[in-house]
This record gives structure tokens, sequence and C-alpha cells, in this order.
């Protein structure tokens, strides 16, 4: 996924997927594992190597990247990333003094959408951590999917403060993903079928974020909260579940309904929001199995489970819901995850390798 590309030996790509969580959100904080697929959807990287600085202060710390493509706010944040890399990045033969000298263009791509709930932040990690691992090491690491993962949650830290590994684990592996969390930097993960059926993948504007909504449910669990309690139990072993019905290839019908116990349980939790039930309403009028409220809530994702052989009501309900729900004042995306057998021959061919899932 992350290469050297086109006859240029001096141009680095990285990839990185965004993603939905499946099951286990707000559970996975305390240790229950994790289910999640990565999008049809990515943000590349290309970092190309100018050549040598000429410029006097070329080995003073002033940064040696420019990102002349992209919007002031988003510069900011590249060079801080760039920071981070030098920060985190193995110093083997003295890479970093050798790259401090040199001059390097970034160029980022993405069609993730931002700020609700659907890994952006962790697709922008990874992807530029691919184009720094791409450079760094080539394919010297044994395993470089796994060191790139591991830089890419570091970098990570930056958007979120305690970031689990799942976004970022998804970003860098695609595909669909269990996630163990044992107490390790980065939780285990598994690769597992993806689902035979067609999911939608949608988002709303984000009421609240992540870091508060984790907070806010902690501070009732530590208030003894019995609902909290029992719910987060419940969404655990629900997602425990669903990891054994996915791995076995289990049918739409149970995975879905999975999903919706796990919903009853997050709107109990009170992580619902308006603009989100309506969409998992129009789902059902659509056709949907079952749906649910997918990451931390209070807006940003969730998700619509369709039968195999409901791929056009997917899609027309995923055609819908922007439109609909702009008619009431809300605003929505959402983007259709085809299983491996529904997908046109290009995307097919891409997911036997590093495709989304
Ligand atoms: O930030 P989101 O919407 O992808 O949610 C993350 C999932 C949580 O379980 C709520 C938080 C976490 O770190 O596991």
């Amino acid at each position: 996924m992350h290469q050297r590309v086109g006859v240029s030996a001096v141009e680095y790509t990285g990839v990185g997927f965004g993603k939905l969580l499946l099951f286990g959100e707000h559970a996975a904080v305390y240790g229950y594992p994790a289910l999640g697929i990565a999008l049809p959807l990515c943000t590349t990287v290309h970092l190309v190597d100018e050549g040598l600085r000429t410029e006097l202060k070329r080995s003073t710390a002033e940064s040696g990247l420019s990102a002349p493509d992209l919007p002031k706010k988003d510069r900011e944040i590249v060079q801080a990333l760039w920071e981070d890399l030098f920060r985190f990045a193995s110093d083997s033969d003295n890479l970093l003094e050798h790259l401090r000298e040199r001059r390097f263009t970034l160029q980022v791509r993405s069609d993730v959408p931002r700020s609700r709930g659907l890994g952006s932040s962790a697709a922008a990690c990874a992807a530029f951590a691919g184009a720094w691992t791409a450079m760094e090491v080539g394919s010297k690491l044994p395993d470089s999917q796994h060191a790139t993962w591991l830089l890419a949650h570091k970098l990570e830290h930056r958007f979120h403060g305690t970031p689990s590994g799942i976004d970022t684990g998804l970003a860098v592996y695609g595909g669909c993903r269990s996630f163990l969390f044992n107490g390790g930097e980065l939780p285990e993960t598994q690769a597992l079928p993806p689902p035979a059926f067609p999911i939608v993948a949608a988002a709303v504007p984000r009421g609240s974020d992540t870091k508060a909504l984790v907070a806010g449910i902690r501070r009732r669990r530590e208030a003894g909260d019995p609902v909290v309690h029992q719910a987060l139990a419940q969404l655990g072993r629900i997602s425990e579940q669903a990891i054994d019905a996915v791995a076995d290839g289990a049918p739409a019908e149970t995975v879905a309904a999975a999903a919706n116990e796990a919903d009853s349980l997050l709107v109990e939790l009170e992580l619902d929001s308006e603009q989100v039930r309506y969409g998992l309403r129009l789902a059902k009028e659509y056709g949907a199995l079952g749906g649910k409220i997918s990451g931390a809530g209070g807006g940003g994702a969730f998700l619509a489970m369709f039968a195999p052989n409901q791929a056009e009501a997917a899609a027309a309900f995923a055609a819908a819901l922007p439109t609909k729900l702009k008619k009431t004042g809300g605003e929505a995306e959402a983007i259709v995850i085809l299983p491996p057998q529904l997908r046109p021959p290009s995307t097919k061919a891409e997911s036997t390798t590093s495709g989304p899932a």
C-alpha cells in the first residue's frame, strides 16, 4: 500500500483509509474488543524529495517541508506532523540529519469527510506515516505496515489525546478487522472476512467531540450509574459476539439484529442525536435490516445494514439521505460499502491486496 511510485525514486506515497466502527464503541474504552471496517475513501500523501536545500538556514530547525496547495490551517497541521515525524521516527543511519538537509514538497488528496467520526485524522496520519516509512526504509523492515501503524498512532495523539489505535489500524491495513485491547501500546488486530452484504456508512455534523463524550460516560460510570455499567457490559458482549459472527460469515440478519441491539444501548447512554435518528428511520424505510450509531455519538457517524440482494436499496438510501436531511435543515454524507463480490472489477482487484474492505 505504501510504496515508491512511478519512475522517480524521489517521490513517496502513503495511503490511509477512512473508517466505520461497526461494534464496540465506548465499551472498547474499558477493554472490550471492537470491530471496524475501512471505507472505500482514503487520504493520499505524496512526499516529493526536491533535493538538497540551498538556503543558508538549512541546518537550523526551520522546516524543509512545503505544502503550497493546502489552506493555511492545514499547512500548520502538516508542519506539526512533520516535526512529530522527526521526533518519533527511528534515526537509523543518521537519516534524520540527512533529511533535514533536503527540501520536500507535500501533496495531500482526500475524500474522507472531516470531523464526522469517519476517521479522517487517522487516515491523514496513516498516509503521512506511510509516505515517511516508504522514504525511510523502503522494504527494509520485515513488517513495514506495523511500523507505519505505530507511527500513525503516535501522530494521532496530536488530534486525540488518547487514541485507541482502531482508526489508524483500519486506515493502514484496510479491510474488516477486530481489535483486542491487551494493555500494549497498540491493540491486537485480526483481519476478518468483509461482511457479504452492503453497509451504508453515514455521518452528520457532530454536536460534541469524542473526548467529551467518552469523559461524560466515564464520569457516570465512576459515579456508579447502573444504566451505564450495564450498557457498557452489554455493548462489550454484543461486540464480542458480532466479531465471532462476522468471522463465521453470519447472515446479514444476524449482524443487523446485533446492530439494532447495540443501538438501543447507545441511545440509553444518551449518545443519540436527532439527525442520526432521522437517518436511521429513513434507512428502515429504504429496507435496511438494522442500523446503529457508530463511534462516539452526539451526531457523527452511523450505519445501516442491508440484505445481500439489497445493494440498490442501499445506494438509493445513500443518495436520498443528504437531500432529505438538507430539506429539514440538516446535513449528511453517506457512502455504500459493498461486499467484494458486488464491487466493480477495478476496486475488486485492489481489495485483494490493500483495498478498503
Ligand atoms: O471518535 P469516534 O467517533 O470514532 O469514536 C471512538 C470510539 C470510542 O469508543 C467512543 C472511543 C475510543 O477511543 O475507543
